[in-house]
């Protein structure tokens, strides 16, 4: 097998942990790279006044493909405050580093496997007819949008003349907002363009024919929201029309979605939605299969092959400086699992899950979110498995 190269972004708290245990996995399972690992997070706008220097858009540009960690922001006023004393006062911002990367190699596609490991005791159960207690088995892959939508970052408060005059040419907005001063109003605009849309779209279609899935749910709120809900609604049954017959369109509205994913969650295959509505929708699918600790995701651009793969977590700070560190490290391996499918690896891939697992379902080995512990640093001593050994008893699997 050819050596890779892969660019390692262990960021800030946690995310240097559990990179560190991914990459073990990786190396056990057989895969072989090289990993470079590249600066990013708080450390480097502490130091240098950029949470992602250019050396590191430089290497990513060079390779890639990245495993990343997790980075920690801050409010603005303490971002200030921990800048070193002589970068103060040289009007340096603080801007998150992961959307920096999205929006400079434009990884628009961002994909969100919630899949049910048997035996996973955060697994969620309902009361079937009779009392029983049913434990749905969930295979959803949820496609959002990465890069425009509501967090496009186009808003204003207070709007400037041109906006204001401009929003006033709109019916709605005269007879709903007309009469408002110009200084009370805040507006973010939720933004979609149709060559984004389509790639989104075509990404989740694409996945659901590679992966046998019967259908695909768009996920946005068109009856209420008609312009870029509705777009995207319309788009989806073009394609589907024209490319995609043998698999069913479904349309929901996220607020009716979000209820139906604790009624009936085994339903659902490919979704796809919106920057928003995905973050939601793949949240709620993520706390039915464990939560943080097993939320996996992939970022990436189809056309230049650019990949950033994640866990959804954060950099937990209150773990970050335990002596024996208690997180989860499987959001982070099968992020790198998503990485080897992206890259044409899925047997090495197939092989660490089945490792997870078996692990998962044999029970003896779990962190202590899978204990149901609160987290503190005795859950070792309590019984729950520290982020090593739970790598170290998947490598075993192996
Ligand atoms: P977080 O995801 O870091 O942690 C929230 C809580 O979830 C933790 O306190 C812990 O109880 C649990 N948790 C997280 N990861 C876990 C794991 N692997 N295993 C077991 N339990 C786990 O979110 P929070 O506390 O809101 O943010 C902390 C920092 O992380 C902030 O600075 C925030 O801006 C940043 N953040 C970064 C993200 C990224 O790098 N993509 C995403 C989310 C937050
Ligand atoms: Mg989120």
């Amino acid at each position: 097998m050819a050596k890779r190269t892969i660019v390692a972004l262990p960021g800030d708290g946690i995310g240097k942990v559990v990179l560190e245990e991914a990459i073990r996995v990786l190396n056990a399972a057989g895969f072989v790279a090289n990993y470079i690992v590249g600066d990013i997070g708080w450390e480097f706008w502490c130091n240098e006044g950029n949470p992602l220097p250019q050396r590191t858009i430089d290497l990513l540009t060079e390779f890639k493909i990245a495993l990343f960690g997790a980075i920690t922001s801050k409010p603005k006023d303490d971002a200030f405050a921990e800048l070193k004393p002589e970068l103060q006062g040289k009007g340096l911002v603080y801007s998150s580093p992961i959307v920096g990367l999205r929006q400079h190699f434009g990884l628009d596609i961002c994909l969100r496997p919630c899949r049910t490991y048997k035996g996973n005791p955060l697994n969620f159960i309902r009361r079937g007819a009779g009392g029983t207690v049913e434990e749905p088995k969930i295979e959803v892959a949820i496609f959002r949008q990465n890069t425009e939508g509501l967090y496009g970052g186009v808003e204003w408060s207070n709007p400037p003349k041109q906006v204001y005059d401009a929003l006033m040419t709109h019916p709605k907005f005269v007879k709903n907002f007309g009469s408002v001063p110009v200084d009370e109003i805040s507006i973010s605009t939720r933004i979609f363009t149709k060559k984004a849309t389509e790639r989104i779209l075509r990404a989740a279609f694409n996945y659901a024919k590679k992966y046998r899935y019967k259908s695909v749910t768009v996920c946005e709120k068109p009856n209420v929201i008609r312009e870029t809900s509705g777009m995207m609604y319309k788009m989806a049954q073009q394609i589907q029309k024209t490319d995609f017959p043998e698999i069913e369109l479904w349309n929901t509205n996220i607020d009716a979605q979000m209820m139906w994913l604790t009624k009936n969650p085994e339903n659902y295959g490919v979704i796809v939605a919106g920057n928003m509505f995905g973050d939601i929708v793949s949240d709620g699918f993520a706390g039915l299969i464990g939560g943080l600790g097993f939320a996996c995701s992939a970022q990436y651009n189809p056309e230049t092959g650019v990949g950033v793969f994640e866990p959804t977590h954060g950099s937990a700070p209150k773990y970050a400086d335990y002596p024996v560190s208690i997180v989860n490290p499987i959001a982070m391996i099968e992020s790198a699992c998503m990485m080897l499918d992206f890259i044409d690896e899925p047997n090495i891939a197939k092989q660490i899950r089945k490792a997870v697992a078996e692990i998962v379902q044999e029970g003896k080995v779990r962190t202590y979110d899978m204990a149901k512990m609160p987290g503190r640093a005795d859950v070792i001593e309590r019984g729950a498995a520290s982020t090593k050994q739970m790598a170290d008893a998947i490598i075993e699997k192996l």
